[in-house]
């Protein structure tokens, strides 16, 4: 591992090891592992955190978004769902599995968001649904997406997977991943749908758990797409210290903001955070020139990076394409996430800046 890891978990799970060993001793104990007391106090537990009325517990993000398409029935090759062309592949890997067709558009240049622009030019008589993606913990032109979703009657789901505590409004149904390196995240896959439909709540629900009525009969086609009871007891816990790990980011990340300030803006330049919301600080992304030998520098001196996404889902051969996303497609040559977690000391941060001044300009002025 390197010495300063792109993420590390570790920190986190020390700070409440008791809580969570005592929940997880309690839980096994009570030998019920599938849909039992914790999923539904998790559930309770994670829709008030959202201020919304309903959550339902899903197997990961992935289904999450599977399951609120097929809420709206959108299942069908000839239903189009627009996305943002810079997310994880699982959003559109989704859309696929619920059986419609992903459309990409292109991103804002400032934020790296869907932008509303581009997504307004793939609108068509085929659009069933738009999916923005609120990537890296910040919040999407909602206002303007959903008034394009409400002039085409389609569906507005929100991919919200990197963005746990995010102010939103619910005007669609929202994506939640618990991949173990999310601000919220299991001890392995788990994920969640938050709704504000009582009726999309049942139906969710059925969904999730092969829609059967009583007698172990599928009414109709379905998932098996269930939150473990293990994983929930944890999520509770780390659920009560999100607020805290957020606060813990948005420092460290400010802390990044105030450290590369300086750097001329066409070698390096943060990823721009509009004030419209509040950003959650899922990942710290910068935008570099000469990526490929800052990230050799940085592995020689032992600080992980990563890249969030190297390439554009409109260039992924698993997905149907015919727009080009020329923005998208410039963001991904130059995009760095650096180091950011709950508990990485502030002095470590420093010293990535320092790195990253001393690989543009050979010293180390202009950090604390
Ligand atoms: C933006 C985005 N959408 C969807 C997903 C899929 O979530 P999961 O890995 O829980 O299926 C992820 C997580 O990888 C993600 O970051």
């Amino acid at each position: 591992m390197s010495r300063v890891p792109l993420a590390n978990l570790k920190p986190a799970l020390d700070a409440c090891r008791a809580e969570w060993q005592g929940a997880l001793l309690q839980t096994i104990d009570r030998a019920w592992f599938i849909l039992g007391d914790e999923v539904a106090s998790f559930e309770r537990e994670f829709a008030d955190f959202c201020h919304a009325p309903h959550a339902v517990g899903v197997a990961n993000g992935t289904q999450a978004l599977e399951i609120a398409l097929r809420l709206s029935n959108i299942t069908r090759p000839d239903q189009e769902v627009i996305t943002s062309a810079l997310t994880a592949p699982f959003t559109a890997q989704a859309i696929l599995a619920a059986g419609a067709t992903p459309v990409f558009a292109d991103i804002d240049p400032e934020t790296l968001l869907l932008d509303p622009g581009s997504a307004e030019s793939r609108l068509s008589p085929r659009t069933a649904a738009i999916i923005p993606v609120h990537l890296y913990g910040q919040v999407c032109d909602v206002e303007a997406i959903a008034a394009l979703a409400a002039h085409t009657g389609a569906v507005l789901i929100h991919d919200a997977c990197q963005a746990h505590g995010m102010a939103y409004d619910h005007r669609g149904p929202a994506a939640f991943s618990f991949y173990p390196t999310k601000n919220l995240g299991a001890l392995g896959d788990g994920g969640a749908l938050v709704l504000g439909d009582a009726d999309h709540d049942r139906l969710a629900r059925l969904l999730r758990d092969g829609a059967r009525a009583p007698g172990h009969v599928s009414t109709q086609r379905a998932l098996n797409s269930r939150l473990d009871e293990i994983q929930a007891c944890l999520l509770r816990v780390f659920l009560r210290h999100l607020p805290d790990w957020t606060a813990q980011r948005q420092r460290l990340a400010a802390l990044y903001d105030k450290e590369l300030s300086g750097l001329p803006p066409e070698w390096l330049r943060p990823v721009a955070w509009h004030p419209r919301s509040t950003h959650v600080r899922h990942l710290y992304v910068i935008r570099v020139r000469r990526r490929e030998e800052l990230i050799q520098h940085l592995q020689a001196n032992g600080i992980g990076t990563g890249i969030h996404y190297p390439v554009p889902l409109h260039r992924q051969p698993a997905f149907p394409n015919i727009n080009s996303c020329p923005i998208a497609d410039q963001a991904c040559g130059e995009i760095l996430s650096l180091p950011l977690w709950p508990y990485l000391p502030e002095d470590d941060v420093r010293s990535v800046c320092r790195q990253i001044w001393k690989f543009y300009l050979g010293s180390t002025a202009g950090t604390s």
